[in-house]
């Protein structure tokens, strides 16, 4: 009879502070307030924005996850009451790119230049940055005397790092002053790096979280060259084929998949291939 597998979670996964936070916020607003609607999805997973839902919190399509100074100030003009759930991570990062361009820095941010939090940094730059993620980018545009170089909150370090070198090769001696500004956000930090120990033993990983989740990619990314590894945003998804000759099967989440959806993922795991 074939050996049952071990089914391991890694040492950090799933929500994140930042996550607990925004959400313990915004029921505990639709306990007390009627019509609340989210910038967005609060978080990048489908199962905690439907639960919200069916509290009465409704999405509105525009982005959320540090909004700009010109959309709060368009909210405002409204006359709606603005609930900020901004995680204090982002914020930071925020505050980092406010005080670079008041200084007079031109800015580079590391980040997907459509992906909500980067649409935010943007805003607070007062045009004075760019987001990319190819240093070599900077090579044939013009440079003030100073620049600034930041990340978006939950890209991994390596890739920051890496693109830190590639920036500064590319355009020095062109700029007088490079500043440097670790906006990385610990919690992903420790949950990639979780992520790549626990895929290291295992045979097969499986990455619980939203496809619209940067975090979550992210963590498949970093287990992807190490083992077989498999991004589900439900447990109806596992496909029997992965198990066969698997003795350990590691799981990981992103920061915004609830603890139910990974027990789920568990317990289908337990189902199909008798784990422990
Ligand atoms: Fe904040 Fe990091 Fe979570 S930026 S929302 S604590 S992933």
């Amino acid at each position: 009879m074939p050996t049952r597998p071990t089914i391991e979670k890694a040492r950090e996964l799933g929500f994140c502070f930042g996550v607990r936070r925004a959400i313990k916020i915004i029921e505990k607003a639709a306990r007390e307030h009627r019509g609340i609607s989210t910038l967005g999805p609060i978080v990048h997973n489908r199962l905690v924005v439907a639960r919200l839902n069916d509290m009465g919190i409704n999405v509105v399509n525009d982005p959320s996850h540090g909004a700009s100074p010109q959309l709060l100030v368009q909210i405002q003009e409204r006359q709606l009451e603005i609930i900020d759930t901004t995680c204090p991570t982002v914020r930071s990062a925020q505050k980092a790119v406010k005080k670079l361009a008041e200084s007079g820095f031109g800015i580079v941010i590391f980040g997907e230049s459509d992906h909500p939090e980067v649409k935010g940094l943007l805003g607070w730059a007062e045009n004075k940055a760019i987001a990319t993620l190819n240093g070599e980018d900077l090579a044939n545009i013009v440079l003030p005397n100073r620049l600034g170089i930041l990340s978006q909150t939950t890209q991994s370090r390596l890739q920051f790092s890496e693109f830190v070198k590639e920036v500064i090769s590319t355009v020095f001696p062109r700029v007088k002053e490079i500043r440097i500004v670790n906006t990385l956000c610990e919690e992903t930090q420790k949950r990639q790096a979780a992520a790549v120990e626990l895929a290291r033993k295992s045979d097969v990983m499986i990455v619980v979280g939203g496809r619209n989740s940067a975090n979550t990619q992210r963590l498949a990314e970093v287990c992807s060259p190490i083992v077989e590894t498999h991004l589900i945003e439900t447990a109806a998804e596992i496909e029997k084929s992965w198990l066969p000759g698997k003795k350990c099967i590691g799981i990981t989440a992103g920061a915004s998949t609830p603890d139910e959806a990974i027990e789920e993922v568990i317990a289908r795991l337990k189902e199909l291939a008798g784990g422990n």
